[in-house]
């Protein structure tokens, strides 16, 4: 990887993957592009920054030309709980960027992340250790642009060679931009809140299990799954990560233990509760353990702690 375009750059991932990249292969090298013009206007402030809407082939295609890229990002999505809303919007947008990058990769001899998602899988996997290969039939629409995902981003690669890679992601609890529209956004909304207001509504079953990863690990899962000797990769897309499980019960009990005064209470979305129970509980990740040494280090204190710190500095600065 030497010339990297990330597009859909002003999310969640995208707004900590910047940073990320830029320290590992040069500020010159990274180009940021998102939709949205505010996005665009944040991203200019700490890196080469476009607008790109990623479902315009000939305007994406000019932009890997303009800037000779090698490696295409693509993190374009509209997420579980929004993609209910509007199904039909859902599949046009994931998949409409997913197309035009593999589609473009093939073009230009790039290589191609994206993240496919626990929002592959549903109700009929196993839901404990859920196994690398394994039964795959969501109930999402979100979950169905990730399991088509990860199938064209195989076939890109076996018909056509395209270097694709790809996890598997859970729950990506983060303190740089919001997440929107998750089942999984309760595990970071909840710091904000607490650190704000002292209490929390959550919109999750409290015995809801979902796998979660904190953020610096889902960054070094990236770089280094597209770092890793292809030779060794048996699988591609996508790889299940994970660092821990959780439900809301046991993350709220442990940050009240932090912070004595903290007060929940439920008000179930039932398309969140649906969702959260049609998701695996833990995931079994021996498979990128093993083919490209993938070894997470923040665990549920350690990221507690990490996270009340971090978002304490963002609510004095008036930040949020
Ligand atoms: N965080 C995502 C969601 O909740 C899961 O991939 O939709």
């Amino acid at each position: 990887m030497k010339r990297i375009l990330v597009v859909g750059a002003g999310g969640q991932i995208g707004t900590e993957l910047i940073p990320h990249l830029q320290k590992h292969y040069g500020e010159d090298n990274v180009i940021a592009a998102d939709l949205n013009p505010a996005n665009v206007e944040r991203l200019k402030t700490f890196a080469i920054a476009e607008s790109l809407d990623a479902l315009d082939f000939q305007a994406y295609g000019e932009m890997i030309k303009k800037y000779r890229i090698d490696s295409l990002f693509n993190l374009v999505a509209l997420l579980s709980a929004t993609g209910e809303k509007n199904p039909q919007l859902a599949w046009k947008i994931n998949m409409g960027a997913l197309l035009n990058s593999l589609n473009l990769a093939k073009e230009f001899n790039c290589a191609i992340f994206t993240p496919s998602s626990i929002g592959a899988f549903g109700y009929n996997t196993p839901h404990v250790k859920t196994p690398q290969d394994t039964v795959m039939r969501p109930n999402t629409i979100y979950g169905v642009c990730k399991v088509t995902g990860e199938l064209l981003g195989d076939y890109y690669h076996t018909r056509f060679g395209v270097d694709s890679r790809s996890v598997r992601f859970p729950g990506i609890i983060s303190n740089g931009a919001l997440p929107g529209g998750g089942t999984t956004d309760y595990a970071v909304e909840v710091f904000y809140e607490v650190l704000k207001n002292g209490k929390y509504t959550c919109q999750v079953p409290e015995d809801s299990y979902m796998d979660m990863l904190y953020m610096p690990d889902a960054l070094n899962a990236i770089t280094q799954l597209m770092e890793a000797d292809p030779a060794k990769l048996k699988h591609r897309n996508s790889f299940n990560v994970t660092c821990m499980s959780f439900n809301p019960r046991e993350l709220f009990t442990a940050i009240k233990k932090r912070i004595p005064s903290f007060e929940w209470n439920f008000e179930i979305d039932p398309v969140k509760a649906d969702i959260a129970a049609s998701w695996p509980d833990s995931l079994d990740d021996s498979c990128a353990r093993e083919e490209w040494g993938w070894n997470p280090q923040w665990h549920m204190d350690a990221m507690i702690d990490d996270m009340l710190k971090a978002v304490k500095v963002k609510i004095d600065k008036g930040l949020y």
